[in-house]
C-alpha cells in the first residue's frame, strides 16, 4: 500500500452518504466538479463512448453520469483502490466499479479516462511525481485522452490538507507528449484539464 492510499485508509465510511468525510473534500460541489468533467467530454451522438473513471469513491459520479448520457451509448467502468469505497459504490449502484488502482485500468479500451478529486489531497511525500506518474498512466492507456481536476497555487487562501499543483509546471510535464491541451479555471482556485492525443 502507497502513501496516498494509507491517507484514505484513514477515512471513515460508517454511516456517510456520500465523500464528504473526505478531508477537505466538499460533496456539495460533487456535483458540479462532475458537470465541468463531463462538459469537456467529446462526444458525437452517433459514436458509441467508453469511459473509465479513477477514484469513483461512493459512485455518485456514476450516477450523474447514468442521467446526463441517458439513453445514449455510454458505457462506464470505475477503479478505486479503497475497498470501503468500492463496497459503498457497489452497494448502491449498478455500475461497472473494480477494485484497483491506475495500474489495474486496462490499456487502449477507454476512450477517455478521468480522474475528480483525486489529485487534490496533501499528505503523502513526493507527491507531485506520484500524481504525474498517474496521469501519464492515464494518458498512455486512454485512447482520446483523460480529464483530471485539481487546486492551483492562484488560490487566495489554500487549506493545509489540500495539494495546490503550479498550473504552468503541470502543462509543461505534457509538453513532451504530441497533446492538445484545454484548461478552465474556476473559483480562483481550482482547474480543469483536458488533455487529448493528437493524431
Ligand atoms: C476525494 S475522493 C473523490 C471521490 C469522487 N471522485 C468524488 O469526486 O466525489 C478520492 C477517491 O479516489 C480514490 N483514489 C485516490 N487515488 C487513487 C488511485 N491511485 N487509484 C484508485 N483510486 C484512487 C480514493 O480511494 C477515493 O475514493
Amino acid at each position: 500500500m502507497d502513501a496516498n492510499q494509507q491517507c484514505y485508509r484513514k477515512i471513515i465510511i460508517e454511516n456517510s452518504n456520500d465523500n464528504s468525510k473526505v478531508n477537505g473534500w466538499k460533496h456539495d460541489r460533487s456535483k458540479s466538479r462532475y458537470r465541468n468533467v463531463f462538459d469537456l467530454i467529446d462526444f458525437d451522438p452517433g459514436n458509441p463512448l467508453s469511459l473509465c473513471e479513477l477514484g469513483y469513491g461512493s459512485g455518485y459520479g456514476y450516477h450523474l453520469l447514468s442521467k446526463r448520457f441517458k439513453g445514449m451509448e455510454v458505457t462506464y467502468t470505475g477503479y478505486d483502490y479503497h475497498e470501503d469505497y468500492f463496497n459503498l459504490a457497489t452497494k448502491r449502484y449498478n455500475g461497472d466499479f473494480r477494485l484497483g488502482s491506475f495500474k489495474d485500468i486496462e490499456d487502449g479500451v477507454y476512450d477517455y479516462i478521468y480522474a475528480v478529486g483525486v489529485f487534490t489531497l496533501n499528505r503523502a511525500s513526493r507527491l507531485l511525481p506520484y500524481f504525474i506518474e498517474q496521469m501519464n498512466s492515464m494518458l498512455l492507456k486512454s485512447k482520446k485522452g483523460i480529464i483530471i481536476n485539481g487546486f492551483h497555487k492562484g488560490a487566495d487562501c489554500q487549506e493545509s490538507q489540500l495539494f495546490y499543483f503550479d498550473l504552468n509546471n503541470l502543462i509543461l510535464c505534457f509538453s513532451k507528449y504530441n497533446v492538445r491541451l484545454v484548461v478552465v479555471e474556476e473559483h480562483k482556485h481550482e482547474f480543469f484539464m483536458r488533455i487529448v492525443k493528437h493524431y
